[in-house]
């Protein structure tokens, strides 16, 4: 007994000393501590040994219970430590590689010209508001004094959602203003940015969809001198200190008395040259004084209140200040266009 106890021994401690996996290991316990295992199995020939004998035996049998239990302990140990290693090595992270480089992009050139005309009106205590780009008819026309029949509500010129021409992607900017006038407390002194949609083909000066910035002050006693004053300094904080402008009679059915507002050519001071198509004059924007009839509409008394408003086309404007020639650039997104800015 005392040789088989002996070769236990050996077996296993050289068994448990080999092992590398912490699951085999456990199965290695089980093999020869378990209760059907290898020393279990000597133990039960105890009976068979005289009692002289059997004290030292089971001295010896005990002995290498703890002994083997001890080794599995250690390798343990050992095999964890093994494991960690291993995986410290496989998750290591090499300093020294180089790095991804991202590339990073920037403003487009037009939002550049967005934020230089927020700035301006800003500073003269303008807040900038946003609005829907899908809208109703009655903001994008009725409201704004735009009769039926007009032909901007034509269907081959404005992009409709329903059969009954009432909801609609907004042609214009200017329903803002009746949603500025219902919404908001007076005075009012607003922009507002934003995309508008008309349909349009696709050339070197149309799209289908292009901006616009809309712009209205509400207050008691505003007359159209204020309009003058206001827009002038704006054109001379975009074009320039001195540039010249003029104030052209149009109309709007939303304004009354209405203007375009022209400046005269920078480039050829007006004697006509192709950047101004020989007309010595740029034109730059629309606008007026807004129409009693659109303040009372919005329930605004015209007899207390007076205002007015301007609407201007944001691309126009960026395609003169970065002298791009081609529309369709500025929507493209070509990087090889838009890194120059
Ligand atoms: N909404 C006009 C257009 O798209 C531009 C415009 C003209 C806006 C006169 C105004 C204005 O606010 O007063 O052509």
């Amino acid at each position: 007994m005392k040789q088989m106890l002996q070769d236990l021994r050996d077996a296993s401690l050289k068994a448990i000393l080999d092992c590398e996996d912490a699951e085999l290991l456990e199965s290695l316990r089980v093999k020869y501590l378990g209760k059907k295992g290898e020393l279990t199995a000597i133990l039960r020939q105890m009976g068979k040994l005289s009692a002289e004998e059997r004290p030292a035996m089971g001295q010896l049998a005990n002995k290498l219970r703890a002994d083997i239990e001890e080794a599995i302990e250690n390798r343990n140990k050992v095999i964890s430590a093994l494991k960690m290693e291993r995986r410290l090595i496989s998750e290591s992270v090499d300093v020294t590689l180089p790095g991804k480089r991202y590339l990073l992009g920037h403003k487009h050139p037009m939002y550049n010209v967005l934020d230089q005309i927020k700035d301006i009106f800003i500073g003269m205590g303008f807040e900038i508001v946003d609005g829907p780009e899908v809208e109703l008819a009655d903001y994008n026309f009725t409201k704004l004094n735009i009769d039926e029949g007009h032909p901007s509500r034509e269907w081959t010129d404005t992009f409709y959602f329903t059969e009954d021409s009432s909801i609609l992607l907004r042609t214009q900017t200017s329903p803002m203003q009746i949603h500025a006038m219902e919404t908001k407390e007076l005075p009012i002194r607003m922009i507002a940015p934003g995309r508008v949609y008309r349909k349009d083909e696709v050339d070197a000066t149309h799209s289908p969809m292009f901006h616009q910035i809309e712009g209205m002050v509400i207050d008691k006693g505003i007359t159209m001198a204020d309009l003058k004053a206001t827009l002038n300094l704006v054109v001379e904080k975009i074009y320039g200190e001195g540039t010249v402008t003029r104030f052209r009679p149009h109309h709007f059915p939303f304004t009354e008395p209405s203007c375009e507002l022209d400046i005269q050519c920078h480039k050829c001071g007006g004697v006509g040259c192709p950047t101004c198509k020989g007309e010595g004059w740029i034109e730059v924007l629309g606008a007026g004084m807004v129409h009693p009839k659109v303040l009372a509409g919005c329930g605004i008394d015209p007899d207390v209140y007076s205002g007015w408003a301007f609407g201007m086309g944001l691309e126009r404007l960026a395609l003169g200040e970065y002298k791009i020639n081609d529309l369709r650039l500025i929507f493209e997104n070509d990087k090889r266009f838009l890194e120059q800015f």
